[in-house]
């Protein structure tokens, strides 16, 4: 298409407006994340928005063998459809997986691999969420999951979080209040998206007792947890009561996002549902996908690749640390993950970070403000800021940027 060209079909009288015939479901929000990414600046930009893994975790040497095998010796099974719950192969992978990292295996028959995290949410919320009925969740949470649950027309509860993570005494109030209890709790006990906090093990124990006490099927998203810095991980949920517990995970931030792939384990009843949705979604995850990613687990590589990502992870969270202590006012705030993507800053109260976001396109910073994380008005004054996908000695000038813009605004508010 030539320069002066912008649509082979253009608008014109008589043409329909189709925006008025999309389906109800269609017009539930949803533009959120697409209009927070779309904030790019000039080429300069430095950018802490997007949860991106660092290209230079991609496994790209064993991948060169790895493919290439596949294609010469496996194109029969890697080109073609699976079994909608996924290749045999593959979900013997995830249950190895599981098993050497969160020290209990799940049976392979009960795992569902699909295509992503996200994918996982969408078909849960089809078995799941009628219209009207309560989900909970972190306030903050993942904004992928809120327009998954908000696209079902679900009631969505943010319940707080502090630095333990999840209030577990203020969701325990919220169910003693009469209201209607949740059907299920979301909750990413890892060095949580957006804010890098960490469920404590006591609280981890209380919650999957106080929620089967009260029937609330516990959804964990394990999307960060093997990217921890020093410490070893605390117990999953999933492992503390697997029959609570509907665990759902993904490679995209462990292995790389082009295989598109996650998993689910949990309820076998669940997990089947679920498997029987995914015929009417997209069938199956991609067969290459599946192959590169079983192979990669047999052929042992793993902790050598985790162990790398998690030396360079942590090292650009120091980074953006202390450039944290050095830029920001006095006034402002962050917390300091042991793990994961993530710092949640928050900045003094009369700052609008979305209006933020908008000058910050000027000074060649990009973030994403901090309410749209929340399902409730909160978090105006909050901004996430993901150190993933930027390198160290560019985290130091972006937080630097960011720290001017702040600091002007404080003095403007003052
Ligand atoms: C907590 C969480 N869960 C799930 C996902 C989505 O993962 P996927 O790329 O596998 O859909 C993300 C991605 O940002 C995430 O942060």
């Amino acid at each position: 298409m030539n320069s002066t060209q912008t649509s082979l079909v253009p608008e014109g009288p008589g043409s329909v407006n189709w925006t008025d015939r999309f389906a109800a479901r269609a017009r539930i929000g949803g533009g959120d994340l697409t209009a927070i990414l779309s904030l790019v600046g000039s080429a300069d930009t430095i950018t802490f928005s997007g949860g991106f893994p660092a290209p230079e975790t991609f496994p790209v040497a064993a991948m060169e063998t790895l493919v290439a095998r596949l294609v010469g010796h496996d194109a029969a099974v890697a080109f073609q459809y699976t079994p909608t719950e996924g290749l045999p192969s593959s979900r013997v992978a995830v249950a190895d997986l599981v098993e050497s990292t969160q020290g209990l295996r799940p049976d392979p028959a009960d795992v569902l691999v699909t295509s992503g995290g996200i994918e996982a949410l969408q078909l849960l919320c089809g078995v799941f969420v009628d219209a009207g009925d309560a989900v909970a969740v972190e306030a903050p949470t993942y904004l992928g999951a809120l327009m998954a649950f908000r696209r079902s027309a679900a009631h969505v509860v943010g319940i707080s979080m502090d630095g333990g993570g999840l209030d577990v005494d203020e969701l325990e109030r919220h169910l003693r209040g009469g209201g209607p209890v949740p059907k299920l709790l979301y909750v990413i006990p890892d060095h949580q998206n957006p804010t890098g906090l960490s469920l404590t093990l006591e609280r981890r124990r209380a919650l999957v007792e106080l929620c089967s006490r009260y029937g609330i099927l516990v959804v964990e998203d394990v999307a960060y947890r093997e990217l921890g810095f020093d410490a070893e991980p605390l117990p999953s949920l999933w492992s503390l009561a697997p029959h609570t517990v509907l665990q759902i995970g993904t490679f995209s931030k462990i292995l790389f996002p082009g295989v598109r792939l996650g998993w689910a384990i949990g309820p076998r009843a669940v997990v089947g549902a679920m498997a029987a949705g995914k015929q009417n979604a997209d069938q199956c995850a991609g067969a290459l996908g599946q192959r590169i990613m079983s192979e990669f687990v047999a052929g042992g590589h793993f902790p050598a690749h985790l162990a790398a990502a998690r030396r360079l992870y942590a090292g650009r969270a120091a980074a953006m640390l202390s450039a944290l202590g050095r830029s920001m006012p006095p006034a402002a705030t962050w917390t300091r993950p042991a793990g994961g993507f993530f710092v949640w800053l928050t900045v003094p109260a009369g700052i609008d970070t979305t209006l933020l976001a908008g000058r910050a396109q000027g000074e060649g910073v990009a973030f994403v403000p901090g309410a749209p994380f929340y399902v409730d008005g909160r978090g105006r004054n909050q901004i996430r800021l993901a150190f993933s996908g930027v390198p160290e000695d560019r985290i130091d000038e972006g937080v630097r940027r960011l720290g001017r813009l702040v600091t002007d605004s404080t003095r403007m508010e003052a």
